[in-house]
């Protein structure tokens, strides 16, 4: 029985320590670190840290939030990086409408390039959607070919996540469970089905219970799969042996 965590997606390069925040993972049994990009200066960098731990692995691709800094060349940059076994998938790609929604088109365009490019690279893709849900369902639906979709930090209705799942995309849950209040996470969280879920922390952010507030790190994933155990009347056991088994599959990891 699988008894160890993924984080599928920490931001660990933004981290104040990084060789204790992976030190730390691994002593609470987190195996697996996932490691996305969202600025284009750090496209060489994910792979840099995914070369030099071992349980890391990264994702590769602009934010939508820097969208308008996209250039044609990245997906040169990307398709050479992306030839290192470490680099497992393209993310975190989407649509941001909550920011700044000045720059929409451009957002949709970067977004339409990326899925494009994975599907070129049969690579996984990895979501961000932040208050675009429909846009980001219509444009994947249309666009999207071959690409394992993962839909992180997943915010939706209970009804906007059996949509996703019945495309088949995968929904990742962090911290957010965790809060009181956050009711409509909570749900999604109890109806989904188990195959669907992935677990993650998106440090340094969305700190889980009991630490909310305080800089995140991939160990604290383990709260994350507490609370949907305890959500689930499941074992945590059983929560860590299915969304372990989910993102190794996902990720061919
Ligand atoms: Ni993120």
């Amino acid at each position: 029985m699988t008894k160890y965590l993924i984080d599928t997606h920490a931001h660990i390069d933004m981290l104040a320590d990084i060789d204790k925040a992976i030190q730390q993972a691994t002593e609470n049994n987190i195996k697996k670190i996932i490691l996305p990009c969202a600025y284009p200066r750090d496209l060489e960098k994910i792979a840099e840290i995914a070369n030099k731990y071992k349980n890391v692995y990264g994702l590769l691709g602009i934010h939508p939030s820097e969208a308008k800094d996209w250039d044609d060349k990245y997906t040169e940059t990307i398709k050479t990086l992306a030839q290192n076994p470490k680099i497992i998938g393209i993310g975190e790609i989407g649509l941001d409408y909550y920011w700044d929604k000045s720059f929409n088109e451009i957002q949709q365009e970067v977004f339409i390039k990326q899925i494009q490019l994975a599907n070129e690279l049969n690579l996984p893709i990895c979501i961000h959607d932040r208050e675009a849900h429909k846009d980001t369902f219509n444009i994947l639906k249309q666009y999207n070919k071959n690409s394992t979709v993962v839909m992180h930090c997943f915010s939706g209705s209970k009804e906007f996540a059996k949509e996703c799942v019945k495309e088949g995309w995968y929904l990742a849950i962090g911290g957010v469970v965790t809060f009181k209040n956050a009711v409509k996470m909570k749900e999604v969280a109890i109806d989904m089905p188990l195959d669907k879920i992935l677990l993650e922390t998106d440090s340094p952010y969305l700190t889980p219970e009991p630490y909310r507030g305080k800089e995140n790190t991939p160990a604290y994933v383990k709260y994350v799969a507490q609370k949907i155990a305890e959500l689930r009347n499941l074992s945590f056991e059983e929560i860590a042996e299915i969304t372990t088994k989910n993102a190794e599959k996902v990720f061919g990891i």
